[in-house]
């Protein structure tokens, strides 16, 4: 129990400072915009396009909601606040989290969310213990250790925003020409060659010349989330966690694996000398 105390406490933690130190999670217009992960997810969660509509338009809020939650859940795991709840709302997360981003994941199990619900739930039920009863009643004491906790969790998610690699990073996509665009020379990059280079919020992504002129996608995979890299001999563009593969030459759409969206598409010109974002 101890061993899955400290684990859930430390990933749920992790995961609300990984959003909180990510620039672009709640800018507007950013790759990484909780609004524009809700948007493709979308089409593939059975809780069908309503929600989402609803998730997307309050998405800002959804996106301090999640990151609050996490640290909070994952702190009174760590302390031991409130365990019962905590343990709750853990599992509750997760299954939510299945539900609008994995629920399609193939084969099942290489959805980690599924996994976090059992082991929540695990986690839920050996608290109980023989009970069978959630002992939900708290006093006085207990009440300021919750609220503590909720502050120290609003507290975590401003200190995120100082450890942000780039906490002024712009969304990508403003007139081309402006210098801030500028991806790569021209030059630097011949027909049929690749580079790799990072957006402003810090996403990398993966540039392509052709013949036609360029393209290029973010690397982010959208299975859950690794950095893909292209393989010159096979020509694909290819995730190392969970194998899936996306055709570059095809709009990133997926060849195999367990994902079924395409990598996003990032928008680039040639302007004068300089590949820029259009
Ligand atoms: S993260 Fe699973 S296939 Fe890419």
């Amino acid at each position: 129990m101890r061993i899955m105390r400290l684990w859930l406490g430390v990933t749920w933690i992790y995961a609300g400072w990984d959003k909180a130190t990510d620039s672009g999670f709640l800018t507007k217009g950013s790759t990484s915009f909780i609004g524009t992960q809700l948007s493709a997810y979308s089409t593939q969660s059975p809780l069908g396009t309503t929600v989402f509509n609803k998730l997307v338009e309050h998405s800002v809020q959804v996106g301090l909601f999640v990151m609050i939650s996490e640290f909070a859940i994952g702190l009174a795991t760590l302390l031991w606040v409130a365990p019962t709840l905590a343990a709750f709302g853990g599992f509750a997360m997760s299954v939510g989290l299945w539900l609008v981003s994995s629920f399609h994941a193939k084969p099942y199990f290489l959805a980690s969310d599924t996994a976090y619900a059992v082991l929540w739930l695990s986690y839920f039920l050996l608290i109980l213990g023989k009970r069978r009863r959630a002992d939900v009643s708290i006093n006085r004491r207990g009440i300021v250790r919750v609220g503590i906790v909720g502050a120290l969790a609003i507290g975590a998610v401003s200190l995120g925003k100082l450890f942000s690699p780039s906490s002024n990073a712009q969304a990508t996509g403003s007139a081309s020409g402006d210098p801030q665009n500028k991806v790569k020379k021209l030059s630097e990059l011949p027909v049929g060659s690749t580079a790799n280079f990072a957006l402003a919020s810090g996403e990398p992504a993966i540039l392509f010349r052709t013949k036609t002129g360029v393209f290029a996608y973010s690397a982010i995979c959208t299975h859950e989330g690794c950095t893909v890299g292209y393989s010159a001999t096979n020509k694909v563009l290819a995730c190392p966690c969970h194998g899936a593969e996306f055709d570059p030459f095809d709009s990133a759409k997926v060849i195999s694996g367990p994902t079924q969206r395409a990598l996003t598409s990032i928008k680039v010109a040639i302007d004068g000398d300089w590949i820029v974002l259009a």
